[in-house]
């Protein structure tokens, strides 16, 4: 929340100034976006040695619900026993995810991998000792899904980082530069030991809210990652120097002002695992709010928190296999689809095939009888259930043969085609959508 309006200012000015400073020409940024634009779903992964616990990701000593000592202890608990990697691929392809993003370091600093700088890290500090992110990124691929790196620029366990807790703060920048030099070498090698290491596709900044794109280094930052992999893609929080915007748990009603935009959210209540949060959000409702965002041309990172010793808890594994089943039936009206119509037309979500010769209508979970679309020019070549692939009538009420304003159409849809968590009809136009918009009458 704290970030979500800064986060849709700074997306109107980051991709001019990421854009100038690169000298990219429209068509190749459309180009390396391709990828990111089709995936429509990815699965965000929080596992840090919060898991032990089951207490808030680094927050919880950030914000002094637990001391920081006492936070730091979990290093011992944290043991990536039943670690399956292939596994978590798995679930990641089912779920009909095009990508995955996992933590490799939260504000904790607590790196998942063998990082060369003199900090904490899974491998010299746990008894998980391995590298967690190689097998992972390696299992992703192999599946042709792409790999994305979180990787938090806020280190709140580096005695020359300037924040520790909300009431603590160790020193100005302006009274100690050399002291803020030196962390920006250490988390700038970091970034660059990622790129080396594991080359992701998609490197998914966090924590920029702490300081501005100077002190950050943002151009530089971003110059490293795009010098090793041109195609790289970088979320919206790198103060200013990302490719899309990032609203976080909130979920947008229109369609947000730039290209491209992911919401980040979380199943329950918590990125990471945490025992006492059972507030499972059920298939429907995540099934419902990433129809929404596809409709509004997003993609949804949807989060699950795996317990310490890697195991995903079932209501995750629940969630993920159930929208996969249902991706899997309606797979057309969801890939390879651009966002829907206006709102006002339908009420519900909606996405378009590419060439906009067939509209998609994403319907409540149990909606049937009929359904109505207003100010539709096209004629209706067909209708279809999706994944039933049975064929629908429908009727033009109010068409007056003089007038130019389309009617309205009405759909009936039987009980018997009714999807238990949103049906989804095709329409199969004359031609791209046209739609009337104004206001009746005889103009
Ligand atoms: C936030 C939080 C963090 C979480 C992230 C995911 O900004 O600081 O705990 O990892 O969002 O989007």
């Amino acid at each position: 929340m704290r970030i979500f309006i800064s986060i849709i200012v700074a997306s109107i000015l980051f991709v001019n100034q990421s854009n100038a400073q690169e000298k990219i020409s429209p068509e190749s940024i459309q180009a390396k976006m391709q990828w990111f634009q089709e995936a429509k779903l990815g699965i965000f992964i929080h596992w840090g040695i919060y898991a032990v616990k089951g207490v808030d990701e680094s927050w919880s000593f950030y914000n002094n619900l637990i001391p920081y000592k006492e936070y730091m202890s979990q290093l011992n608990g944290f043991t990536a026993s039943k670690y399956n990697p292939a596994e978590w691929a798995d679930l990641v392809q089912q779920s009909g995810a095009k990508y995955a993003v996992m933590t490799t370091k939260h504000h904790d600093g607590v790196a998942l991998w063998n990082t060369k700088e003199d900090h904490y890290n899974v491998v010299r500090n746990t008894p998980a000792k391995k590298d967690l992110l190689k097998p992972f990124f390696d299992e992703l691929r192999k599946r042709q899904l792409k790999v994305g790196t979180y990787f938090s620029l806020i280190d709140w366990s580096r005695n020359d980082y300037d924040q520790f807790r909300k009431d603590s703060v160790r020193y100005k920048l302006k009274d100690q530069p050399a002291r803020w030099d030196h962390f920006k070498k250490f988390f700038q090698s970091q970034i660059n030991e990622i790129s080396e290491l594991y080359n992701p596709d998609l490197f998914w900044f966090d924590g920029d809210w702490e300081h501005n794109a100077d002190e950050w280094e943002s151009i530089k930052v971003r110059s490293n990652i795009l010098a090793k992999n041109p195609n790289a893609i970088i979320n919206g929080r790198l103060a200013g120097y990302g490719d899309y915007v990032t609203p976080e748990q909130n979920i947008p009603v229109s369609k947000p002002a730039y290209n491209w935009w992911e919401l980040c959210m979380t199943i329950n209540n918590n990125w990471g695992f945490q025992f006492r949060d059972t507030n499972w959000k059920k298939p429907n409702e995540i099934i419902t709010l990433f129809a929404d965002v596809v409709g509004n041309g997003g993609n949804l990172l949807l989060d699950i928190g795996p317990k310490e010793d890697g195991t995903i808890p079932e209501e995750q594994k629940n969630v993920l296999n159930e929208l996969g089943k249902w991706n899997k039936k309606h797979n057309r009206a969801i890939f390879g689809t651009i966002a829907g119509i206006p709102k006002g037309h339908f009420y519900g979500p909606t996405t378009l095939s590419k060439d906009s010769s067939s509209l998609y209508l994403f319907l409540q979970a149990q909606t049937s009888g009929p359904i109505m679309i207003k100010g539709l020019v096209n004629k209706i070549k067909e209708i279809k259930v999706v994944g039933k692939e049975v064929n629908l009538n429908h009727k033009v009420v109010g068409k007056i043969s003089w007038s130019p304003v389309p009617g309205l159409v009405f759909i009936d849809v039987p009980v018997g085609q009714v999807d238990p968590y949103m049906t989804v009809l095709e329409l199969k136009l004359e031609g791209p959508v046209k739609l009337y918009a104004g206001h009746g009458g005889f103009n």
